[in-house]
Formats: structure tokens, sequence, C-alpha cells
């Protein structure tokens, strides 16, 4: 483990910057939401019906079995819709308030970030509950369908609207991303494995430009090496601890004061 490698442990340092941050961007992964009872892409729990991920998640493996794509999305989607925002969601809600300028970009597509009260929220990768048009561009929420979608404007096939692999992001959200990470005084990176590009590679940038990262994570990742600091621990208990210190760190010249 680095020095930077801290289990559990939130340095000083970190809590100054946030409390002292005009702007901060936040990265989060699955892992936030594994406390929530989802389950992460890599590693044991992300097999289904012992697909991996990589298979399903992607426009080949629609064109070939979109049913099969869609069975697996309808059975993701019931558990994000049974599954409670949890303290890390609620503490990234928090930190937002506290902060002049807050950008959460996320690489979930659960939408629990929105449902624990964050607002401005770039979501990376789409939405569960959403579907899309192949063909047109009719968008449709979803609630409790099943089985293969077709479009109602048009006829054709109804996809989730979610990136896959080999698909390019929306560029204003990417754009929007870069943007949020290169200019922010403090880049958290939270519950991500840091392998899929490009989400993994807004901390890097950070770091070329001479930016501050804080990594949270269960076990280390390829970021960690590069990361100024790395908290070992669970987010849903590191990310409330972070958001209580900074509130106990608090200065009258630290306070936020919104008409200023
Ligand atoms: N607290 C903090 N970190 C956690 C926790 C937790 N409670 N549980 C798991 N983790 C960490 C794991 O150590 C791992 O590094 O979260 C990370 C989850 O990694 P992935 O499953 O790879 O999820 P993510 O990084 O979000 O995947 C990126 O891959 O399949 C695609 O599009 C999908 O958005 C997803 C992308
Ligand atoms: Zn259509």
């Amino acid at each position: 483990m680095s020095d930077a490698a801290e289990s559990g442990r939130i340095p000083q340092e970190v809590v100054t910057r946030l409390s002292e941050a005009q702007r901060v961007a936040v990265l989060t992964g699955a892992g936030v939401s594994a406390e929530s009872g989802i389950p992460t892409f890599r590693g044991k729990a992300g097999l289904w019906k012992n697909h991996r991920p990589e298979q399903l998640a992607t426009p080949q493996a629609f064109r070939s079995d979109p049913a099969l794509v869609w069975e697996w999305y309808h059975w993701r989607r019931g558990l994000v819709r049974q599954a409670d925002p949890n303290p890390a969601h609620s503490a990234l809600a928090e930190m937002e308030n506290r902060i002049p300028h807050f950008v959460l970009i996320t690489q979930n597509v659960d939408g629990l970030h929105m449902r624990a009260g964050s607002g401005n929220v770039l979501e990376m990768h789409g939405n569960i509950n959403r579907a899309r048009c192949c063909s047109c561009d009719n968008r449709i929420q979803l609630t409790d369908e099943s089985g293969v979608l077709d479009c109602a404007r048009c006829g054709s096939l109804m996809r989730p609207d979610i990136v896959w692999f080999g698909e390019s992001l929306d560029p204003d959200i990417l754009a929007q991303s870069y943007r949020a990470a290169g200019t922010a005084d403090v880049f958290v990176v939270a519950g991500t494995s840091s392998v899929v590009q490009p989400a993994a590679s807004l901390a890097f940038s950070v770091k070329e430009a001479g930016g501050f990262v804080l990594e949270i994570n269960l076990d280390p990742t390829p970021l960690t090496g590069a990361a100024d600091i790395t908290v070992l621990g669970k987010a849903g208990e590191v990310l409330p601890e972070l958001v209580k210190r900074m509130w106990e760190n608090q200065t009258p010249g630290s306070l936020f004061q919104p008409d200023r």
C-alpha cells in the first residue's frame, strides 16, 4: 500500500481542501450503489446467468439477441426500483449544498443520486429507467414493462437508453464532464474500478493539469498510484464522515455565502 492509500482514515488535508473549495467535481461508479444492494459490474456479483456485463452491454449482443439483453435490463431495473439511496448518495447530495460550484458526474445508470437529492448530475452512461428508439428520436420512461419493446411512433425496436461498450458518449455530457473535472479545486473519484474509458481518463487529465484527486474505494485501483490521496473504505462510511468533518472544519471565512 502506498503512503497515500489510507485505510478508513481521512487525512485533515482533504477535509481542509474540500472545506475551502469553490469548485468540486465528483465521479461515481457502481461501488457507490453497492451498499444499496445493486451489484457492481466487475467481480462475482456482476455475473448474471453466467453472462458477463461486457457480453450483454454491447450493440452486437442486442442485435443478435434483443430479448436476452432486454431481460437483463428489466431484471436490473427491478433491482433499482426496490433499492433506496444509501448514505454515500445522501452525503454527496449534502456536499452539493455546501460547495458553491458542484458537479456530480456518474457512470451509474440507476438514478439513485437524483433520488437522494443531488441536482447537478451528469449521467455519462445513460439511465436504466429510459428506453429509446433504434430508428427515430422517441424516448420513453419505463415503469413495469417486460420483454422486447417496440416504438409506438415508428414500430422499430426500442433499446435501453444506455451507452454500451463500443458506443460514443453524448458529446455535450462528455465536454461538461471534462470542464467540471478540469476546473475543480478537488476532484473526488468514488466507487469506480477506473478501467472504463473515457470516464477513467477524467482523473488522469486532472492530475496532468496539476489538480488534486481524492479517491475513495474498497480496494486500490489503477488510479491509486496517481491519486493524491486514496481512502480505502466503504463509500457509505467514508463520504458521510468526510461531510461531517467538513462541517466541523467550518470557519466563518469558509462559510458559503450564496449572495456574495
Ligand atoms: N464502497 C466503495 N467502493 C466500492 C464499494 C463500496 N461499498 N463496493 C465496491 N467498490 C468498488 C470496487 O472495489 C470497484 O473498484 O467499486 C468499484 C466497482 O467497479 P465496477 O464494477 O467496475 O464499476 P464501475 O467502475 O462503475 O464500472 C464502469 O463499466 O460495465 C460498465 O457501464 C458500466 O458504468 C459501468 C462502467
Ligand atoms: Zn421510433
